[in-house]
């Protein structure tokens, strides 16, 4: 009797299903196999990495459309650093109806709104480059995170450092005063970044692993600019002088804003300059030998692996094999090594 009640519970439901559904599911799918509406959201438009990504993204989505022949929407605003323009722009393009929304979010502990929106509206988010603790990536199965494996990126920072100070009078030609330890100065990112921070340790203990010691100067937060760390670097070039052997920075902006201090200065050698990021102007300056290396930021990898989910979200594509998606969350792109012998 139970069985049976139960039976044509379910007749009932398929049937529902099948007499409600099935004109605006159809309807649904031929809207969705045609076209996709994707809303980018970056935490600031000027920021050079980000706008890297951003082209990257846009190049990436016009090549899919001609392999494709689906039409790609992208969007794409700034935020100038502002969570509560952030979060307008957010409210805008799901009242607008887009599909999919790829966020650089300002502020990474303020997610509450965009991730309530977008759940009660049903669209999926892209996290990308600033990236959420778990706890709030698992608060809805449609919320996702691309981006690099930081920890490596901090490693090869010290690596770089490592290679340098290998050769037969490496460690010579650096170590200025000649005390056996490399004197550095920091400069890192935005305070409470996930880059900054494990940037910031890992590149140091990498270079302590190699068994090069060090000494620390100083360290300041340069926001990820050019001119906020020529400004630092200029005020411990006054103090410090012909001291500072090394400057690690969390990214190649900052590291150029270094460099421009020094040139200013007329430091003559330079002391070891490292970044982040492989922007062009860096591996020139690494090409030209002012800095010592850079670590790739993979933008191109970053930006398609995005496309390639928002995607397969939106339109049901699957996922080239190239692209994991770990935990069903999260999608994580290698860093490589630029330095002057691999030109
Ligand atoms: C990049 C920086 C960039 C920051 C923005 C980092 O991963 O290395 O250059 O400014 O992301 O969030
Ligand atoms: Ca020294």
């Amino acid at each position: 009797m139970e069985k049976a009640t139960r039976g044509i519970a379910l007749c009932l439901c398929v049937l529902l299903c099948l007499s409600g559904c099935s004109g605006s599911f159809s309807e649904d799918a031929s809207r969705r196999d045609r076209q996709i509406k994707i809303g980018v959201c970056a935490y600031d438009q000027f920021d050079t990495f980000i706008s890297t990504i951003v082209e990257a993204f846009k190049n990436a989505a016009k090549q899919k459309e001609l392999d494709t022949g689906i039409s790609i929407n992208v969007e794409v605003v700034g935020a100038g650093g502002k969570q509560n323009v952030q979060n307008d722009q957010v409210a805008d393009f799901i009242d607008r109806e887009f599909d999919i929304l790829c966020v650089n979010i300002v502020d990474r502990t303020d997610t509450t709104m965009i991730i309530d929106k977008a759940k009660s509206a049903d669209v999926p988010v892209i996290f990308f480059n600033r990236e959420l603790v778990r706890e709030d990536l698992e608060r809805w199965d449609k919320l996702y995170y691309v981006g690099a494996e930081t920890i490596r990126s901090g490693i090869m920072q010290g690596e770089i450092v490592a290679r340098l100070c290998s050769g037969e009078d490496g460690m010579a030609l650096y170590d200025r005063n000649g005390d056996g330890k490399l004197q550095y100065v920091m400069l890192e990112g935005e305070a409470g970044h996930q880059d900054a921070l494990i940037r910031t340790e890992y590149s140091v203990s990498a270079i302590i692993e190699e068994g090069i010691q060090v000494e620390k100067l100083g360290n300041e937060i340069a926001n990820w600019s050019r001119a906020q760390a020529q400004t630092k670097m200029k005020l411990w070039l006054e103090k410090l002088g012909d001291r500072i052997e090394l400057v690690l920075a969390n990214n190649d902006d900052m590291a150029l804003g270094a460099l421009d201090a020094l040139e200013e200065y007329g430091a003559d050698p330079l002391p070891i300059v490292v970044g982040v990021d492989g922007t062009p102007e860096a591996k020139q300056a690494v090409e030209e030998g002012t800095m010592g290396g850079t670590v790739v930021n993979d933008a191109e990898g970053q930006a398609k692996a995005m496309l390639e989910l928002a995607c397969h979200l939106g339109l049901g594509t699957e996922l080239p094999e190239d692209i994991v998606l770990a935990d069903d969350t999260y999608i994580r792109l290698p860093h490589t090594i630029v330095m002057k012998e691999n030109k």
